[in-house]
């Protein structure tokens, strides 16, 4: 990669204006599923307990996919739901021949088995991409349902670097959702790929190595500027609300990279908010469209 002038601008990556052509994209697809199909592309979200934040989430999602012309069914249920009723509810939304996608928020109450439930989601149907047939359809390489915030990273990585094979990349964080897929595509876009997690030794060193940072630890700011390599492209999945201060009452949105320290040194860098969070919901409303064609036996739409 080469190496940046000290005098350039950081680039900032305009997740929430590529998430919106993305959508443009995909709402104009839509009328050739319906005319094909006879009705409209469904999703079905399920909400279960009072989050604040998950609410505000799968709202979103819901306007989202109303806005793309497709059908949203929401499911929102109490915190003390039981996992046999909520594996029964699951059981109805596979049978349900107006639902093409899936979506269970994340995450659930602790009374209930997360595992058990995503393992009754038909994969075919699991446009969270996070049943384990999906997870292993990604790692051998089969068409699989991608989680949404790793594909969204993908996109905006290949959109502003192009081929990304023989680059050195750091993934922060090994969750499902979002650590271990991204490390996955990564891999499978030929990238040298290191994943780094709470345990790792000399943190600072290892993403000093990487011309692709993608950080989903969820600490707020915690990647500084100077781990950062000069010139390297950064990808930063954290959404963190600081302590309410007087100039901002309801506390700041900030994600797991300091932002403001890491300008200097990076190439290109997603900002908090507008950045990868909108990317998610793109890249929903892109794995429903893609499961309604592949339910209809549709060549997967052009996107
Ligand atoms: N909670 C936060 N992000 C996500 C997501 O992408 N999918 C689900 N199911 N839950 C989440």
């Amino acid at each position: 990669m080469a190496f940046k002038n000290m005098a350039d601008i950081a680039h900032i990556i305009d997740g929430k204006a590529f998430a919106l052509s993305l959508r443009e994209t995909i709402t104009d697809q839509v009328p050739r599923f319906v005319e094909a199909a006879g009705r409209k592309p469904g999703l079905a979200v399920v909400l279960v307990g009072d989050d604040p934040a998950s609410q505000v989430y799968v709202g979103s999602k819901g306007k989202a996919t109303i806005a793309a012309g497709m059908n949203s069914f929401e499911h929102r249920l109490a915190a003390d739901t039981s996992q046999h009723t909520l594996i029964e509810l699951i059981k109805r939304l596979n049978n349900d021949d107006a639902v093409d996608g899936i979506l269970v928020q994340l995450p659930l109450p602790k009374t209930l088995n997360e595992q058990e439930i995503i393992a009754h989601i038909d994969p075919d149907k699991d446009v969270d991409g996070l049943h384990i047939i999906n997870a292993g359809r990604l790692v051998s390489g089969q068409k699989a349902m991608v989680p949404c915030t790793p594909l969204g990273c993908q996109i905006l990585l290949k959109d502003y670097l192009g081929d990304l094979s023989g680059l050195n990349a750091v993934v922060l964080g090994r969750s499902i959702l979002v650590g271990k897929p991204m490390a996955q595509l990564l891999l499978n876009e030929n990238c040298t790929v290191t994943m780094a997690h709470s345990r790792t030794k000399d943190l600072a060193t290892v993403v000093r190595s990487a011309d692709i940072v993608v950080a989903a630890v969820g600490r707020p700011q915690m990647i500084k500027g100077d781990w950062l390599k000069e010139g390297a492209v950064v990808i930063d999945v954290g959404i963190n609300r600081l302590a309410p201060t007087d100039s901002a009452p309801k506390g700041k949105l900030v994600g797991d990279v300091d932002t403001d320290g890491a300008m200097p040194h990076v190439k290109a860098i997603t900002p908090v908010p507008g950045g990868v969070g909108p990317m998610t919901i793109a890249c929903l409303l892109r794995n429903t469209l893609v499961a309604a064609h592949r339910r209809n036996n549709m060549d997967d739409p052009i996107l």
